[in-house]
């Protein structure tokens, strides 16, 4: 602990010095803390500024790259012409005093994690590894994207209960080549002896594509494609401003996990592709969207979905739309799975109450008492009748 704590700190009282020389800002570097309370970023950003790109420094950065082109608007004119560099040690240097460092642990070994794979696997299909929309998308699909309205989006779509869309999205040689790196993955995994880490609590057979190299592509596939579609869709669920995923395969069969039980996910758009084989059962079922007070509440009738998959067909809905999959009971079945989240929507949340907009039994509640405050001025105006009358 003792030596843990004097390396932290002798850490920090280097970072305030070439923060301090980078910057030409004079500060105390007696202790690290001095220094970085004298950090401050500014309310309004320079919108003329172009930020410098910090991809490149992705192993030795302990944020996301994004983050600091992001920030950099923000910076003091002091720091905002500075060295990259020092720019990129004096964000570190905010970032690090609101992040806790438990989940700052965590990220760095999944980094660590991630990077170890990435340096040890050979990837089989290349160019599944960014994106090619034309060999990756039916056409129809590529048409309403680029058409970009409602209607074209509709025109391909079919929403068998509210908020539930199918429609046919990936080709069938891209189905077949990502599931024939999915099987390298697992046959690697099993030859190396790799412990990977399964997507999610409930699945013990997947795999989680963007610890294999595949996140940037699977990014561009939200932003380019998926956004579009919940900016008209999910827009109450923070469709606009998807900004990060988690992109993951399950597998179900027989000897793999045979079913999935009633949840909701992690995301606030969720897309859903079979990838293929052949295969019997396994459909999902769904059972209303409810928020977090709502979540075990009862299933009104018109919320009943059951939905047999298709290879290429994508299902896109809310993350809070509860559902499941039943037993495959025959065969292979391999999903591609599209977390979707918005950093925007889940700060928004924490000040919101109403959910009657996207919860089913929020809007049912709301009805009721809408239902009740009629029935009571009805019953007020008749009484007022009746007291004239009489
Ligand atoms: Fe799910
Ligand atoms: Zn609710």
């Amino acid at each position: 602990m003792s030596v843990d704590g004097s390396f932290d700190r002798r850490r920090e009282q280097t970072q305030a010095i070439t923060a301090a020389n980078g910057n030409g800002v004079l500060v105390s570097t007696s202790t690290a803390t001095a220094m970085v309370s004298t950090h401050r970023l500014k309310l309004n950003p320079n919108t003329e500024h172009k930020p410098d790109s910090y991809e490149d420094l992705s192993l030795t950065l302990k944020f996301n790259p994004l983050l600091f082109s992001c920030l950099e608007r923000y910076l003091p004119p002091s720091i905002i012409s500075a060295s990259r560099d020092s720019k990129a040690q004096f964000m570190s240097d905010i970032l690090l005093k609101y992040s806790p460092e438990g989940e700052r642990i965590r990220a760095q070994r999944h980094k660590d994690y991630k990077q170890k794979i990435i340096t040890n696997y050979q990837q089989r299909h290349k160019e599944l590894y960014s994106m090619h929309a034309t060999n990756f998308f039916v056409p129809s699909f590529l048409k309403a994207i680029h058409e970009n309205t409602e209607e074209s989006l509709r025109s391909i779509m079919a929403e068998p209960a509210p908020g539930i869309f199918t429609f046919d999205m990936l080709q069938p040689q891209f189905c077949d080549m990502l599931l024939e790196e999915v099987e390298h993955i697992y046959k690697w995994v099993c030859d190396t002896n790799c412990k990977i880490m399964r997507p999610n609590t409930m699945n013990k057979f997947g795999a989680v594509l963007d610890d294999f190299g595949l996140d940037n592509m699977l990014d561009k596939l939200m932003e380019d494609f998926i956004r579009p579609i919940s900016k008209i869709f999910f827009p109450e669920v923070g469709g606009t401003t998807l900004d990060s995923h988690h992109g993951f395969v399950v597998q179900y069969g027989l000897d793999k996990d045979v079913d999935l039980g009633f949840h909701v996910d992690d995301a606030e758009v969720t897309l859903n592709v079979c990838l293929g084989t052949e295969f019997s059962g396994g459909e999902l079922f769904f059972r209303g969207v409810r928020c977090e007070k709502h979540v075990n509440t009862e299933t009104q009738a018109e919320e009943i979905l059951d939905y047999s998959h298709v290879p290429g067909r994508a299902v896109l809905h809310r993350g809070r739309h509860r559902h499941g999959a039943r037993a495959t009971t025959n065969g292979k079945r391999i999903n591609l799975i599209l977390w979707c989240r918005s950093s925007v929507f889940r700060e928004l949340k924490k000040y919101q109450k109403d959910f009657s907009s996207w919860c089913g039994e929020c809007q049912r509640e709301k009805k009721e008492r809408q239902q009740l405050s009629i029935s009571a001025t009805k019953e007020e105006l008749l009484k007022k009748d009746g007291e004239s009358a009489s």
